[in-house]
């Protein structure tokens, strides 16, 4: 399932393992700038909004819009395709891991065009699924998932008019839960509340999932996985190919 309604399933329970993490937010922030007015597209639960500007966010799930917090920015019910403002409303719109889920790209980045003046979009590089070596070595199935839907960074630019594009290296403790951010927690995927807060996995077949935890498992227990990554243990952060892209 893509699109706004898989997160009326895998949005659950969002919240507890999707916090957003102090030096990303770091990079989004600089990114905006001296904007006084954001539309956060895809918002989600409100992750990365900055409280010192005038927010509005935009959220196609009510599970997701369930779960933002009281003192939130105020959300419409819409999707990226569809943007309910008028043209350059905003000064910046922010689309932050949500764009790999949009059903058409195309209009979607073409909307956050027209309704502001410039754009933040935090995403990954669909052809470096592999760097990670959860998804080479247990469930691969995972990256041909993202490799399906998830744009690349070079198009989005393109059709953004041109941007420049940073690496976001994640850090060992990330706590925004997605898929790279246990890289060097490898006992976190093992957790099926973990593997539910990470879109790919949740959509996956369990029989694509299941048999790569198992031998994770196992790798953990014998060893095998600190003989073949244990010097990740030494890293502070690691670029696995996210990105913040800044256009406009
Ligand atoms: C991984 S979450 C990211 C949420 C938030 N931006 C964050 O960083 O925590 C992806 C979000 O994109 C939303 N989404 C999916 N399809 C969408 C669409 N077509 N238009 C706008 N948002 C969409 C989902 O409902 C979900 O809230």
């Amino acid at each position: 399932m893509r699109g706004p309604s898989a997160y009326e399933t895998i949005g659950r329970a969002y919240t507890v393992r999707r916090r957003p993490d102090p030096s990303i937010a770091r990079r989004i922030r600089a990114a905006l700038g001296d904007a006084a007015t954001v539309i956060n597209v895809g918002a989600g639960a409100g992750s990365y909004e900055p409280d010192d500007r005038t927010v509005v966010a935009v959220e196609p799930s009510m599970v997701m819009l369930s779960q933002r917090p009281v003192a939130a920015a105020p959300a419409a019910r819409a999707v990226d395709e569809a943007l309910p403002f008028p043209d350059d409303f905003f000064d910046v719109a922010t689309a932050l891991l949500t764009v790999h889920h949009w059903s058409d790209v195309e209009r979607g980045l073409a909307e956050l065009r027209r309704v502001a003046g410039r754009q933040v979009v935090f995403g990954f590089d669909p052809s470096r699924q592999l760097d990670l070596w959860f998804t080479a070595e247990y469930v691969p199935a995972s990256a041909a998932m993202e490799e399906g839907r998830a744009p690349a960074v070079d198009e989005l630019a393109e059709r953004l008019g041109g941007a420049t594009v940073a690496p976001v290296p994640i850090p060992h403790d990330c706590s925004d839960g997605f898929l790279g951010a246990y890289w060097r927690r490898p006992e976190a995927y093992l957790d099926p509340d973990v593997r539910a807060s990470i879109s790919s996995l949740a959509q996956l077949d369990l029989s694509d999932v299941e048999p790569g935890i198992e031998r994770l498992a196992g790798d953990l227990e014998s060893g095998a996985w600190h003989e073949h990554h244990g010097a990740l243990l030494e890293l502070d952060e690691l670029d696995l190919g996210y990105w913040l892209l800044v256009a406009g």
